[in-house]
């Protein structure tokens, strides 16, 4: 039998930015292999690139150069109309600000990529009831998102992702609007959603105690990475300090 090929392979991924007479090199030159499903972390100091290569991984952008593989499909040469279908499907994506559509109700945000792909309503209903159960807010299944708490809006915004059951999800900072206490709720959610739906869960932090949730911690430095560990074993302080030691510009 075939290995199953990775579900992120990055290779020598590039990114630059072209501004005017300036430009930044957000990545330069990322190699990652990440194995199967589990919650992984991406932690690094502040512009080492950890929303770049979110945006890369999700097909929201493309290398300058470099490949993305993502369940053994080349993201980097896809079509545009190949990259809508595959960040409907393939990939399930958890902003920091919540990105819900404010006229709509949270069952309709949840069932809205299904019925953009075609799905019949009362079978993306059914299923859009079942995670928003799961997540904890089938009460509120009914409200607007400015009806609803961060932490409730960002619950709904986890079910959408998870509808066609994707084999990544990608989370930028997923609490950065949140209190502590509903943020600390959702990491332990997040780690449950992870092993239960069998996804690959990467999420970007900049919180050692959110990090200590996740198996193993992948550290950018400067558009590269700079190298990961596993948590095990590691309190948030040790796990500060190993991440730390990993994002600081070797002198
Ligand atoms: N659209 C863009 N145009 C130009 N430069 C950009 C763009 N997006 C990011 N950059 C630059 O690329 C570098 C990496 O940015 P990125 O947003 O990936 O960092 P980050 O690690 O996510 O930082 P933070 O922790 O602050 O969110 C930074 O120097 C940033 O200014
Ligand atoms: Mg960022």
């Amino acid at each position: 039998m075939e290995a199953a090929p990775p579900t992120i392979l990055c290779r020598g991924v590039t990114k630059r930015y072209d501004l005017g007479a300036r430009s930044v090199e957000a990545l330069r030159g990322v190699d990652l292999s990440l194995d199967g499903a589990g919650f992984y972390a991406v932690m690094g100091s502040s512009g080492s690139g950890k929303s770049t290569l979110m945006h890369l991984v999700a097909g929201l952008d493309r290398p300058t150069s470099g490949e993305v593989t993502v369940a053994g499909e080349r993201v980097d040469r896809m079509s545009e109309a190949q990259l809508t279908l595959f960040r409907r499907r393939k990939i399930g994506i958890v902003f920091q600000h919540f990105n819900l559509l404010p006229s709509m109700s949270a069952l309709d945000n949840v069932m809205l990529p299904a019925l953009l792909d075609g799905m019949p309503r009362a079978a993306s209903e059914s299923r859009a009831r079942e995670l928003l159960e799961e997540l904890g807010v089938a009460q509120r299944a009914d409200h607007r998102p400015d009806a609803l708490s961060g932490g409730e809006q960002q619950r709904v915004a986890i079910a959408r992702a998870l509808f066609f059951a994707p084999p990544v999800i990608l989370a930028d900072e997923p609490t950065g609007n949140l209190d502590s206490a509903a943020a600390a709720r959702l990491f332990a959610l997040l780690s449950q959603i992870a092993r239960a739906h069998r996804t690959l869960l990467l999420m970007v932090t900049h919180e050692p105690a959110a990090a200590a949730n996740c198996e193993r911690v992948v550290v950018l430095r400067d558009g590269t990475v700079a190298g990961a560990f596993s948590t095990e074993n590691l309190d948030a302080g040790a796990l500060a300090l190993r991440a730390q030691e990993l994002a600081r510009p070797a002198r």
